[in-house]
């Protein structure tokens, strides 16, 4: 996952890389107040998770809080690739003596990390690898050993990196490491004027399999999505929202696919795909139908169970519990076959539920199901 420019400048404070002051906000007239706090003038920057911000015009240095306010306007209604932009970051403006470019990143194929920078920053790395490769240095690191001091001299060396930056070499690498990230950029790390280094511009992607870890980053992610997409993720379920009308819950990836499939050939559109999984329990029905309900344009619902390590009557019990909770207004089709599909269907059957009906082959059911949610 991605993070936010200002999200990676709060880890780069973090671990004691020196940042500019700086606040984001999604709003001019605070903007306004922020430039003010911050002295007056400032670098107002579009906040969207892709590059090429300062050419869209998404990053703009002005001279004062009400020309803060205007560009914060300006860049708070932009659309950067198909990203548009819901925050602006205003920082405090550095005098730039010197950019560099630096970045640790996985190398996959070669099975370590590689320090890639230069003495040439600000501008694109690839620009500059593409047309001076030796402006580039790319060292490799040994994950086992990271980024010593040593390492940082041999690093700022190759690229032609003022001794003063090689404690942000090392603590970048801290950066990379303690926040189980996969990829740190700097672009550009400057000094400034008075010979400080500081980070300007920061990317930080962090490895999906290490969110656990980082909790305060998941939440993020689950906001930014789809709100009933967010609520599924909550509950730990395989939901993803299509935009038709018949609502699908299924068990096992291919058998959901092969569902939405189905109801499309019927004539629907399915509403979501959601799999809540080999050996689901009671538990995960009942949270998965109640997503699916909750979902405004869902017009019927069709639960399509083969039973392996599933049993037919769990499900059906998670059905009923579903029932209680949710109170449901639109109709549910279900075709339970495999394990213990006999039982399951009983309990439904003796359950009687006005919005329940049964169906016993995917085909019908799915038919019906969209004949339902056409009907209504
Ligand atoms: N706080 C600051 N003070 C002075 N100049 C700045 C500051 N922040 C950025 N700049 C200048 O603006 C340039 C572009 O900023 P930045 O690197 O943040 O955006 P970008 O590289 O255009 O965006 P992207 O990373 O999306 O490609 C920098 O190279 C630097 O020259
Ligand atoms: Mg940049």
């Amino acid at each position: 996952m991605d993070l936010y420019e200002h999200q990676a400048r709060e880890l780069f404070e973090k671990h004691g890389i020196p940042v500019p002051r700086a606040e984001v906000t999604a709003s001019p007239e605070r903007a306004r107040g922020i430039a003010r706090a911050l002295g007056g003038r400032a670098v107002v920057k579009a906040q969207v998770k892709t590059g090429g911000r300062g050419k869209a015009g998404g990053v703009r240095l002005v001279a004062d809080p009400a020309a803060a306010e205007e560009a914060a306007r300006q860049i708070l209604g932009m659309d950067i690739k198909g990203h548009p932009v819901g925050t602006v970051m205003l920082a405090e403006p550095v005098d730039i003596e010197r950019e560099f470019y630096v970045s640790y990143v996985l190398d996959r194929a070669a099975g370590h990390f590689l320090a890639v920078a230069s003495a040439e920053g600000g501008m694109e790395i690839e620009e500059v690898a593409a047309e001076r490769p030796e402006a580039v240095a790319r060292i490799p690191v040994d994950p086992a050993v990271g980024v010593t001091t040593a390492t940082a001299v041999r690093i700022a060396d190759a690229a032609g990196l003022p001794p003063q930056t090689v404690d942000t070499l090392v603590r970048l690498w801290q950066v990379l490491v303690r926040e189980d990230a996969l990829l740190v950029e700097v672009n550009p790390l400057v000094r400034t004027a008075d010979g400080r280094t500081m980070a300007l511009d920061g990317k930080v992607t962090l490895d999906d399999n290490a969110l656990f870890r980082q909790a305060r980053w998941g939440d993020e992610r689950a906001i930014s999505a789809d709100p009933l997409e967010a609520r599924a993720a909550a509950k730990g379920l395989n939901y993803v929202k299509l935009d038709g009308e018949v609502g699908v819950v299924g068990n096992g990836a291919g058998l959901v696919m092969s569902t939405l499939d189905v109801v499309a050939g019927c004539g629907a559109r399915p509403a979501n795909f959601l799999d809540i999984g080999g050996g689901a329990s009671a538990r995960v029905m009942a949270d998965g139908l109640a997503v699916v309900l909750s979902d405004p344009a869902v017009k019927s619902v069709l639960v399509n169970v083969f039973g392996g390590i599933t049993a037919c009557d769990a499900v059906a019990d998670g059905i009923l519990r579903a029932l209680e909770e949710v109170r449901p207004t639109k109709p549910i089709v279900v075709r339970l076959d495999g394990n213990n599909a006999g039982r399951g269907r009983a309990v439904l059957a003796a359950h009687a539920h006005p919005l329940v009906e049964q169906a016993t082959t995917m085909d019908g059911a799915a038919r019906r199901a969209a004949r339902l949610a056409t009907a209504a």
